[in-house]
């Protein structure tokens, strides 16, 4: 391909800021704020939990909100990141993909903003949290709560309920572009505003990401399940003037219960 017929060539300003600069931005905000933020702030690297002021409805939402979110993310690693053609090689039709899509997706979508919206309520309604809720809170919540929100209402909008719009032959080669470094403006440039808009406040959702309560992503706790049930210390054993006297079968192994 010359020059003269690369997709950037042929580009808009316009389309070029948006779907090329504004995406490289945030991702590089996205790194670059995750390396100052763990330099700088490692003990306030949580999720800094209300659970204590309030449980009743952080139990219902919570669980629902992480459900949904964890099959979205599922879907959106599908849709976006596999190309159709691959998913046509494994056998899955265009037909199946499509149905399960925006059944799946529904369900998911669904879960996530139902659980959202009893975490923003429970903000909002209980005096001690909305105390609590800093700068940072402000902005994530109601830029999450857009992201979620524009993505379902495109599903619906055009995939649910209208005639269906295939965004793997669009939305999705522009995602791919941007990953490998060979952007495709024009792949999206021409999808439905709900596409657009979703995909730009995902991007603004990257850039915000590493400043919130969302870095507690990066520290789940994966080896959770497969850890020892009792704890224990390796203790070193003392100086014999100490005074201090093991039983016989903690001095043996070295160690004791911590
Ligand atoms: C640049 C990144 C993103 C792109 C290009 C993108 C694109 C899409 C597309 C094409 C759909 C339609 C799926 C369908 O009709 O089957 C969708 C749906 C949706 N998106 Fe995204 N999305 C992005 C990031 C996000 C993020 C970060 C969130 C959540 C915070 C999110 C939440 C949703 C939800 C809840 C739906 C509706 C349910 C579903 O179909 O899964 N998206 N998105």
């Amino acid at each position: 391909m010359s020059a003269a017929d690369s997709p950037l060539t042929a580009a808009s300003g316009a389309d070029l800021l948006l779907w090329v600069a504004f995406p490289y931005i945030c991702l590089a905000v996205f790194a670059v704020g995750h390396v100052w933020r763990y330099r700088q702030d490692q003990f306030g690297w949580t999720s800094h939990t209300s659970q204590l002021l309030e449980n009743r409805w952080l139990r219902w939402g919570s669980p629902l909100f992480h459900l949904g979110a964890f099959m979205v993310i599922a879907g959106h690693v599908v849709g976006l990141a596999v190309p159709a053609s691959w998913t046509e090689t494994a056998g899955i039709s265009e037909h199946a993909y499509h149905t399960t899509a925006v059944w799946a997706g529904s369900v998911a979508g669904g879960a996530m903003v139902t659980g959202l919206g009893m975490l923003c309520a429970r903000r909002l309604l209980t005096r001690r949290i909305r105390l609590g809720t800093d700068r940072s809170d402000k902005l994530l919540f109601p830029l999450l709560a857009a992201t979620v929100l524009l993505g379902i209402s495109a599903t619906a909008a055009h995939n649910v309920f209208g005639p269906g719009y295939d965004y793997r032959e669009t939305i999705s080669v522009w995602f791919r572009g941007i990953f490998t470094l060979r952007p495709r403006p024009e792949s999206i440039a021409g999808a439905p505003l709900l596409f657009q808009l979703h995909a730009l406040s995902a991007c603004l959702l990257f850039a915000v990401w590493p400043f919130t309560r969302l870095v507690h992503v990066w520290s789940v706790p994966v080896g959770y399940l497969a850890r020892p049930y009792l704890v224990y210390r390796r203790r070193a054993v003392p100086p014999a003037h100490s005074g201090v006297r093991l039983d016989s079968r903690t001095a043996r192994s070295g160690r004791r219960a911590a």
